[in-house]
């Protein structure tokens, strides 16, 4: 059976166009900066984010690890949403490889850190506290229901950031989702920040790769980091190419991802015992929950759904999140809809 595969975006495959690309890629050592198509790829990458350099690195998770490296040492604390995924799933390697510590700050709905939460976690000099270094946002926030934060808001978190002399990363694993959404620029979103990390491997379809961007300086400190966690990487130009792809194509057809996540939602909404979060989706992700009479939990319906051809993972007991992406076509929302009505029959 063919699956419509909505647990994440990251379960994309390849396009044809990228696999024709990855066998044709011209490559070469990397380590040794002698790959045409990494270069290309991170030369792209820092113009379209309006930054002076870029990295190609393995995951999103080792992106955000090294811009914590660089920015922080050991001892000093970072400023983090309580949903974000740099605090939740990354594994704490924050703590684990650079030492660094988190200080959570709890995130909004509309998946914000309050300006005022940022402030009051700002230590102050003294012998007894870590010292506070760096800010991280995540655009579009996952958890807060792939909510894109606005370039206003990000303006004024950097401006506080820069004021009391911390830096700003973003986790921008969905920047593109976020600039797509709100119809401004990628440059414009993440203009105040130092660092930003975005991921060519959910939505944008590639397979492998993420993105690092920075000053020329940062990336310089973060190339000679990744070597050191065995991220240099040799004739990884074969992955680049897909990459390239990503950015040239697959960042022009995110909307369509949201209108179906959007067209998905409404069908979903028509089912007793179903309740779409109020707003969702803000871009490709649709959380909902299962009525409090539903008699049975997200994993039994989870299983129903699987016998009718749709995967999904449940967030809990009782709520769901389901995500769009480029294989994700009408029929596939069509069959989403008609899969919940059957399972919760
Ligand atoms: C918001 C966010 N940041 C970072 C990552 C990490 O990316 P990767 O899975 O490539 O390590 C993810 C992955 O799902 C994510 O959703």
């Amino acid at each position: 059976m063919e699956y419509v595969d909505l647990r994440s975006d990251t379960v994309t495959k390849p396009t044809s166009e990228m696999r024709e690309a990855m066998a044709e890629a011209e490559v070469g050592d990397d380590v040794y900066r002698d790959d045409p198509t990494v270069n290309r790829l991170e030369e792209l990458a820092a113009e379209m984010l309006g930054k002076e350099a870029a990295l190609f690195v393995p995951s999103g998770t080792m992106g955000n690890l090294l811009a914590l490296l660089v920015h922080c040492q050991r001892g000093e604390e970072v400023i983090v949403g309580n949903q974000s995924h740099i605090y939740l799933n990354e594994a704490g390697g924050m703590s684990a490889l650079g030492g660094i510590q988190p200080c959570p700050v709890q995130n909004q709905s509309d998946g914000t850190l309050a300006l005022d939460d940022i402030l009051a976690s700002i230590r102050s000099e003294d012998v007894h506290h870590p010292i506070t270094r760096l800010v991280c946002l995540e655009n579009t926030q996952n958890i807060c229901g792939g909510v894109p934060l606005t370039s206003a808001y990000t303006l004024q978190a950097g401006e506080l950031a820069h004021r009391n002399n911390l830096f700003l990363h973003i986790d921008g694993a969905r920047i593109f989702n976020s600039a797509v959404a709100q119809n401004v620029s990628v440059k414009e979103l993440v203009e105040p920040a130092d660092s930003v990390m975005f991921c060519l491997s959910k939505g944008l379809a590639a397979p492998i790769g993420s993105i690092l961007v920075g000053t020329r300086r940062f990336i310089t400190r973060a190339r000679h980091m990744r070597k050191m966690l065995g991220g240099g990487m040799r004739q990884v130009g074969i992955v680049a190419a897909a990459g390239i792809i990503s950015l040239e194509k697959m960042t022009k057809r995110l909307g369509q991802d949201h209108a179906r996540a959007k067209k998905m939602a409404d069908g979903l909404k028509q089912i007793k015992g179903l309740v779409v979060d109020a707003g969702s989706p803000y871009t490709n992700m649709v959380y909902l929950n299962l009525s409090g009479d539903v008699p049975v939990n997200a994993q039994q319906i989870t299983e129903k759904l699987k016998d009718s051809g749709v995967l999904v993972d449940p967030e809990n007991a009782r709520r769901f999140r389901l995500v769009t992406h480029y294989w994700i076509d009408d029929e596939a929302v069509e069959r989403t809809v008609s899969a919940f009505q059957k399972a919760l029959n």
